[in-house]
């Protein structure tokens, strides 16, 4: 006994020692229980019967697959004193823990140095915090820490629901330095005439103490490898304060901004890279053109809204031939309501008209089984709000899918995802929203008055993975509740149901909770799209359908940034054979914009390349596009990004067909949409991190001439000769969207 407790404690100094590594000692393991006592903070609590646990991966990882709940981490860890030594600042020791899924209390030897989010017990009630990142500073003369001996980091965590523990970095120690005091901020991007752009760089001390530094910053043409500009200005910065300079810069893709914060004292650098962003979608006509997918699946005898998208210069003029009876027209906001009592096929003929021009387009209506003809397309309040969503968070974002022109595009969902539902059902177990949701149902109607449709969100569980009530033995109330709210689509995440089936692991088990509520859905006369969040698991995509499921995640849930982006976009190899109209595959929600899970929100971490990437092979894969941003503080370029009528035209092309990956070579991912019209989609894209020079033989992707090569992005085409193959430069993690006809 007494030697295997050596050996463990030996095993923790070594990982310690490896890990150290200039000034900051890593953090990769801990002891782990589940569950929760009161002496568990104590450095003198004996764990060593607890269980060693990697520190940064979530527990479900790691033999707790089905574990929600408190549990702690206890982190042996020796500070030697030189790291306060080398310290040029000296002030303060950083415990830095990632993130947390979802609220944790930490503790140093007993004394607590942080709290993030809330535990149920709290007053107040559980709070999640998972996307803020843990930075626990303890000023370096405390008695909390112990100088060249043992200390126990002990972290009390709560996990709500989905993944539990400390996740999504590395933790470590150090002593902080005044540049860590540093931060940068780049806003209000504008483009100006000339091929110019400007941006606004502020540098902010976020610490209580002066700081005098250098700001270096330098404008590079990365596809030349050029500095264009270079400049260096003495900057200093009382505490808590903000300088902002201007940044100028040419109006094109491939130009980088380096800039980096020398701090005088200590010579530490604080630097960041940004991609200047760069507009690819042209200008909006002024005419009115007709955008959408031309076709819309509903149910016999359910009530339709449908809002035409037009892009151009308002008023419009409208007008429809062929309505069929049961079916009206609004002629001011050029919404279609109504009902059609019988299977079939209807077409419509609009026209739309201004001042500069007019636009005609064949508009289906298909009564039958299949709602989501093309993919989804819309908002959801979860890669921005999280569980802070409110009825003004939303509202919001509906106000400004409108203002800011994106239901010209067909933009039309707004979801509300977890966080809408009170603590407690009614005494007769109907539930009701909490208290940032007024009225549900005047929500709905304030929404399709303006031709939008409503989402909503729940679990099949007991709780749903924000910890809020799920739908578990309410199937048939809740189902009622959403009849009657006017709801359209229903987000269905499996989270805590996975309690009911722990162990069992036949298909039944996991079809049963979306057939249950699917059966009930059925009894309604609504269309509500039916979306089965259940990550993927026994390949949801062979029998998503079969639950009327409108659309299936195939994936854990993205974030934003390029692993993230790249593991789960560039996977969907197994799939597309089961995407079709009316059901589809989901590899999660757009993380473009103002993004952050909870109310503080930042803009995204993809590069513009990454979003170009995103938003395409997105639309390559036929995936539902639902903005997972702020709309109301959409900028320019994001709005750039999601308002290009040819390259929405891809996602929402009525064959449905799901791109397929041709070539996989060395960097370079070539993917191919066949489109109903003959053509194809195809996305040429470099994962690599440097630019890229490619050459596209078609016959590689089976065409042996391509006539038509249209740059999608730019709605332009490259050429109209006929041509063999096709070559480019590819930005580090871009991609050329092509359209090409051919055979
Ligand atoms: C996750 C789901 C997310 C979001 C969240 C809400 O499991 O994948 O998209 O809905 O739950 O708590």
């Amino acid at each position: 006994m007494i030697r295997f407790f050596i050996g463990i404690a030996l095993w923790f100094s070594i990982q310690v020692a490896y890990a150290q590594n200039g000034k900051y000692l890593k953090l990769p393991a801990a002891k782990f229980s589940i569950g929760d006592a009161s002496d568990w903070k104590a450095a003198a609590f004996n764990d060593n019967q607890w269980k060693d646990i990697k520190v940064g991966e979530v527990w479900q990882s790691q033999g707790y697959p089905d574990y929600h709940g408190y549990a702690w981490y206890r982190i042996h860890v020796t500070i030697p004193s030189s790291l306060k030594q080398s310290a040029v600042w000296g002030d303060s020791l950083r415990v830095f823990l990632a993130h947390v899924n979802d609220a944790d209390e930490t503790y140093l030897n007993g004394t607590l140095i942080g709290k993030t989010g809330a535990f149920p017990d709290d007053q107040g009630g559980y709070i999640s915090k998972w996307p803020a990142s843990r930075n626990y500073c303890v000023a370096a003369g405390s008695p909390a820490i112990k100088w060249d001996a043992e200390n126990i980091i002990a972290i009390k965590v709560f996990d709500g629901g989905g993944s539990g523990g400390i996740f999504m970095g590395s933790p470590f120690i150090d002593m902080l330095e005044k540049s860590d005091g540093i931060a940068f901020n780049l806003s209000g991007i504008e483009f100006l005439p000339g091929s110019k752009a400007e941006q606004k760089l502020t540098v902010s001390n976020k610490f209580n103490t002066a700081i005098a530094g250098i700001l270096h910053y330098q404008v590079i043409d990365e596809l030349k490898d050029r500095v264009i500009e270079d400049k260096l200005i003495p900057a200093s910065l009382p505490a808590y304060s903000g300088k902002a300079f201007t940044l100028a810069f040419p109006h094109r893709e491939g130009i980088k901004l380096v800039y980096d914060f020398k701090e005088k004292a200590s010579g530490k650098v604080k630097s960041f890279t940004e991609i200047a962003p760069y507009l690819l979608t042209p200008k909006e006509p002024l005419e009115p053109l007709i955008n959408g997918a031309g076709v819309l699946g509903v149910h016999a005898g359910s009530p339709i809204i449908y809002k035409v998208p037009v892009s151009g210069q308002r008023p419009f003029k409208y007008s429809i031939q062929h309505l069929p009876a049961g079916i009206s027209f609004d002629t001011q906001k050029g919404i279609i309501t109504g009902s059609l009592p019988k299977n079939g096929s209807y077409t419509l003929n609009i026209k739309v008209s201004n001042r500069f021009g007019e636009n005609r387009k064949a508009f289906i209506i298909k009564v039958g089984d299949k709602l989501a003809l093309t993919p989804p397309m819309g908002w959801n309040s979860w890669n921005c709000w999280g569980l802070s969503v409110s009825d003004a968070k939303v509202k919001s974002s509906a106000r400004a899918m409108i203002d800011k022109g994106l239901t010209d595009y067909g933009w039309n969902y707004i979801n509300v995802d977890d966080g809408w539902q009170a603590a407690q059902r009614l005494n007769s177990g109907e539930i009701i929203p909490n208290e940032k949701f007024p009225d549900m149902k005047a929500l709905g109607g304030q929404l399709h008055q303006e031709g939008l449709k409503f989402g909503i969100y729940s679990s099949p569980g007991a709780k749903t993975c924000g910890g809020f009530l799920g739908s578990f033995g309410h199937e048939a109330q809740d189902a009622m509740t959403y009849f009657n709210w006017g709801v359209d689509y229903l987000k269905y995440d499996l989270c805590s149901y996975s309690d009911n089936t722990a162990g069992d692991t036949t298909l039944y088990a996991q079809q049963k909770p979306y057939i249950v509520m699917r059966d009930e859905l059925k009894k309604h006369q609504r269309d509500m799209v039916y979306s089965i969040c259940q990550y993927g698991i026994h390949d949801v995509w062979k029998w998503g359908a079969e639950m009327n499921g409108s659309l299936w995640r195939t994936t854990e849930d993205i974030t934003d940034t390029w692993e993230s982006l790249y593991s789960i976009g560039f996977s969907q190899t197994n799939n597309a054979t089961y995407a079709h109209p009316g059901g589809w595959n989901d590899p999660d929600m757009l993380i473009v914009g103002m993004v952050g899970w909870g109310e503080n929100l930042h803009p995204t971490n993809l590069t513009p390349y990454e979003q170009y990437t995103h938003i395409s092979l997105w639309s390559l894969l036929s995936a539902p596009l639902l903005i997972g941003c702020d709309m109301s503080k959409l900028d320019e370029f994001t709005l750039n990004l999601l308002k290009n009528r040819e390259v929405i035209a891809l996602d929402q092309d009525v064959s449905g067909k799901q791109a397929e990956r041709l070539i996989n070579d060395n960097g370079i991912q070539v993917w191919l949409k066949p489109l109903a019209d003959g053509s194809k989609a195809v996305g040429v894209f470099n994962t690599g991190d440097k630019y890229k020079n490619y050459n596209l033989q078609f016959k590689q992707i089976n065409l042996t001439k391509a006539t038509v090569v249209r740059d999608v992005w730019k709605q332009k085409d490259i050429t109209a000769a006929p041509l063999k193959n096709i070559s480019f430069n590819i930005p580090p993690h871009g991609v050329r969207l092509l359209k090409i006809i051919g055979r």
